[in-house]
């Protein structure tokens, strides 16, 4: 498979570059995402990367593969399980099918606003999901904001009837798979990507995300009207693998969290000044953004949640302590 190939190349590169230079032996994390080097994402782990090897005076480096150039979101998980690398930045909805309390965060409309989503996922809660998925050979390391996401395609979308017998690209997330189903949607799941040529040729007809992601991925391109609908916040989530984790003197793994929070702290701001910059460039090109009402979204997506309520008891409680986060 290409990708595999393309994947193999640059470990083995990686391997040689820090075989022939590093003298002694510092820790040499690699980390793997989707994003190009313009999104904030990169700029924070970048900004987080720089201040570890500070902080361990070198002991443990960071060394970022953005692009996908090692791999999808799912296969760069995959590679990390299997030790060929140490890092992903993933996102909640990725992380679904890994660890499911991450579920919580692909709910529709759960969160009452964004001061309610930053205390959830700074909370008691959110650390207990980065910690729930040490069985699977990684644990979250921190979350970055990554907006509210909405439809995109070639028409307004201001109720759930304007989604009827749409193909909509969604993450491989259950979750968002019965959200689309429940607003009238045919959910078609497919790598990020992939979906630039899928929403160009018309394999899918939609699809869902930030206004940063949308304008850096160029599917402003393709999808002319952007409809704020805003149904789920999804954070980002930087994981590492419990071995390299394991494998790090303590103190190294405190200054790793402690550049990580700082990281996810910058992250806000740049995040901010993204989006406007991203609307921006988004309108310039012919973008409309278009804001429905969004109460019949809400009702359309409410059947899920009394599903959870009969049947998933776990999923139930962690939703209702949600909503009792101030
Ligand atoms: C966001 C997120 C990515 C994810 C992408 C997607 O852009 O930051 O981690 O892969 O959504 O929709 O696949």
């Amino acid at each position: 498979m290409k990708t595999s190939k393309r994947v193999l190349t640059a470990l083995v590169g990686a391997a040689l570059t820090f075989g022939a230079t590093s003298a002694y032996a510092a820790t040499t994390l690699k980390l793997s995402h989707n994003h190009n080097r313009d999104h904030a994402v990169h700029k924070a782990m970048a900004a987080m990367a720089k201040e570890v090897k500070e902080l361990t005076d070198g002991d443990v480096r960071i060394r970022i593969y953005p692009d996908a150039q090692l791999g999808t979101q799912r296969e760069s998980m995959e590679l990390m399980q299997n030790g060929a690398l140490e890092m992903v930045k993933t996102n909640a909805a990725e992380l679904e099918a890994f660890a499911p309390d991450y579920a919580v965060f692909n709910l529709p409309y759960l969160f009452r606003d964004q001061a309610h989503y930053f205390n959830v996922k700074e909370g008691e809660i959110g650390e207990e999901i980065l910690a729930s998925s040490r069985d699977s050979g990684f644990v979250g390391v921190t979350y970055y904001n990554a907006g509210a996401r909405s439809f995109y395609t070639s028409k307004p979308i201001n109720t759930p009837e304007d989604l009827k017998g749409m193909k909509i690209r969604v993450q491989p997330s259950p979750s968002a798979i019965n959200m689309v189903n429940a607003l009238g949607g045919s959910p078609t799941p497919l790598a990020y990507g992939e979906l630039y040529t899928a929403l160009q040729q018309g394999v899918v007809d939609a699809a869902e995300n930030n206004i940063p992601s949308f304008s850096l991925s160029r599917h402003s391109e393709v999808s002319k009207y952007f409809s704020l609908d805003e149904h789920t916040m999804v954070p980002d989530v930087l994981v590492i693998s419990t071995k390299a984790y394991d494998a790090l003197s303590e103190e190294n793994r405190e200054h790793l969290k402690t550049a990580a929070i700082n990281s996810m702290e910058l992250m806000k701001a740049l995040w901010a000044e993204s989006e406007q910059k991203e609307r921006a460039r988004a309108e310039k090109m012919g973008v409309e953004f278009v804001s429905p009402n969004k109460t019949a979204f809400v009702e359309a997506v409410q059947p899920i949640y009394e599903n959870i309520e009969s049947n998933n008891p776990d999923l139930h409680s962690l939703v209702e302590r949600i909503k009792a986060v101030q």
